[in-house]
């Protein structure tokens, strides 16, 4: 391995810029200058990561969360073992440092900023430890590790995506490796690589397939150590031992500013309404901090959704009192934001889902293809008919799906705007989730809401004017330039995960804490996977997970929230979030539909 950015004097520009105008390699006319100052960032990180450091046991062997013996009859050989944690060399005990490691790294699920500093950490560690070392990348997600398409990572190629957003380096999926032949594909390359590591970057389910791996390789007599990265914007990869999930801080940021940005549009041209869906599918922790971060109308917790039982027509009706109590002010516009998952938690399209998901696993099992719900034939062709825009037809292959529910459900679904039926019955993902990311609920709210307004203006309860903008942000929070937080944090997960696999740890997931203060204060070790599992009922099996949390209602965040939401309804007292564009020389840029068109 050749030197790498920790050791290099990068102080100013005219130390790395050639006279071609290139910075280490990279021509300087492609990058913006935000982004070329990103370059230089140099992640804080614990002093302890600097030097010499050993892996000590922190506390006694864990327990499952739950359903410890069933989690412990089927991870024998990784359950059951202590926290670590990473502490300063003592002069007692081994030193590994100068051992050559070969280490592989993959990233699995959504992207989220900040994944490309964790490769960075993982690979300044083995790099400064004993230039023997190699780090391969495995390309696409899991599927680059069962097929064995990998690229070696090295200074060259890495160096311009430090503290820069997206997982292109290496590309990402949602493959899962769960198979026996998948297991044994991805056991064939790690033996093949004759890797002493493994690193899967990922949210809980790629983190509880890390698990599963981690088993397997143990069980065969494998030395590849399976190290987890606590990966999502979603914010839901929290718990006891894990304080966030890196990506979510950048999302938040990124939404925060957007959503900031339709409420002064919404106040200053005072004519419509702004619905807004944020990313979040399981939880609500997105839609909640950006309510926080703004001050919208209205935010919608799926969690509250759920715990007060409220059906879709009774949230309808609460954002139509909340219209018409500000068009009795003389206020018909506003921001409403709600997470994308919330459908799932009202109760009358809950059922629908797990009723809909019944047929479609049969119809798929019928096909011969039970795991691959691509194939879900009847819901392909209402999408098909759909997207051509032949109304009947879909309906038609809506009514043939009703059939087979039960009369409430079915009744549901009908009384659906098509286009949001056919969006119910779509394809699940490889894990068995309703993929709501295609699912328009800000568009259905809004649709309904106008009805409802209709009616009440025929009963003279509302006179005001209501229209409607819907917006979806979802993928634009994903990978933006990661935040100082996510650069710190993700480069100092990618060097405990190196740490960890050093010391002969597998079936960890690499953590820092104390994450409300300075880097430098983080403490760093790892926690066992299995100590994060429970069972539950998956696709119609008892299956081991790792379980994702959800908005604590009696917790600070939401009580802090539910305190000021009345105020934020009616005053439009929207936050200016401070958008990046009002940082370093960004500032002062054109656009370049002026610059182009000068
Ligand atoms: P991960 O849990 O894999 O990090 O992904 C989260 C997420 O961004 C969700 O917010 C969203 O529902 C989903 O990915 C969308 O996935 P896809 O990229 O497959 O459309």
């Amino acid at each position: 391995m050749p030197l790498t950015l920790a050791t290099l004097p990068f102080e100013k520009e005219e130390d790395v810029v050639d006279s071609s105008r290139k910075i280490l390699g990279i021509r300087l006319e492609k990058h913006t200058p935000l982004a070329l100052e990103r370059l230089s960032y140099r992640p804080r990180c614990p002093p302890v990561l600097r030097g010499a450091f050993t892996v000590h046991r922190a506390s006694a062997p864990l327990k499952a969360i739950d359903d410890d013996e069933q989690i412990s009859a089927m991870f024998p050989h990784v359950h059951h073992k202590p926290m670590v944690e990473i502490g300063f060399h003592d002069g007692e005990g081994p030193v590994t440092i100068g051992k050559p490691l070969r280490v592989g790294i993959l990233f699995s699920g959504g992207p989220a900023s900040g994944g490309h500093n964790v490769v960075a950490g993982l690979y300044d560690f083995l790099a400064t430890r004993n230039v023997s070392s190699a780090l391969f990348g495995f390309l696409g997600g899991p599927s680059g590790l069962i097929d064995g398409k990998y690229k070696d990572i090295t200074e060259e190629n890495l160096f311009r995506f430090r503290n820069q957003g997206g997982f292109h380096l290496l590309g990402s999926g949602r493959t899962k490796i769960e198979t026996p032949e998948q297991l044994a594909a991805a056991f064939s390359t790690c033996e093949r690589l004759n890797l002493d590591g493994l690193v899967i970057v990922g949210g809980d389910d790629s983190n509880t397939n890390a698990c599963v791996l981690a088993e397997y390789i143990a069980k065969k007599g494998g030395k590849t150590c399976v190290i987890g990265v606590p990966k999502t914007i979603d914010g839901d990869l929290r718990n006891a031992y894990i304080e966030a999930s890196f990506g979510f801080d950048t999302a938040c940021k990124l939404y925060a500013e957007l959503v900031s940005n339709l409420a002064f549009d919404a106040v200053s041209a005072q004519k419509v309404y702004h619905f807004c869906r944020l990313m979040g599918r399981s939880a609500s922790h997105i839609t909640l901090e950006v309510a926080l971060q703004t001050h919208p109308n209205m935010a919608i917790i799926s969690e509250e959704v759920a715990a007060h039982k409220q059906t879709l027509p009774m949230v309808v009706d609460m954002i139509a009192d909340l219209v018409c109590e500000r068009s009795a002010l003389g206020k018909n516009h506003g921001i409403i934001i709600l997470p994308e998952g919330l459908v799932e938690f009202m109760p009358d399209i809950k059922s629908l889902i797990n009723e809909l998901n019944e047929v479609l696993a049969q119809q798929a099992s019928v096909n011969g293809t039970a795991a691959d719900a691509s194939s879900m034939g009847m819901a392909e062709e209402a999408d098909e008919a759909n997207a051509l825009g032949d109304v009947d037809e879909s309906a038609r292959v809506i009514r043939e799906i009703a059939r087979k529910l039960s009369k409430e459900s079915a009744d549901l679904l009908g009384a659906l705007p098509p286009a949001f039926a056919v969006q119910l019955c779509m394809d699940r993902d490889p894990h068995g989730n309703v993929q709501v990311s295609k699912i328009e609920s800000e568009r259905l709210l809004a649709e309904m809401v106008e009805k409802e307004l209709e009616k009440r203006k025929q009963e003279g309860t509302y006179r005001g004017k209501f229209s409607a903008v819907t917006h979806f942000l979802g993928y634009e929070g994903r990978c933006g330039l990661p935040s100082n937080f996510d650069c710190n944090y993700c480069y100092v997960l990618g060097i405990v995960a190196g740490g960890l696999i050093e010391n002969g740890h597998t079936g960890y997931l690499a953590r820092a804490i104390g994450l409300t203060q300075a880097p430098e204060l983080w403490r760093v070790g790892g926690v066992p996977l299995t100590a994060m599992m429970r069972m539950e009922r998956r696709k119609g099996h008892d299956t081991p997970v790792i379980s994702k949390s959800v908005v604590d209602m009696a917790g600070p965040v939401f009580q802090t929230f539910k305190k000021d939401r009345q105020n934020w309804s009616l005053s439009d007292e929207f936050r200016i979030v401070g958008p990046m564009q009002f940082y370093g020389d960004g500032a002062d840029a054109l656009t370049f539909t002026m610059e182009i068109s000068e």
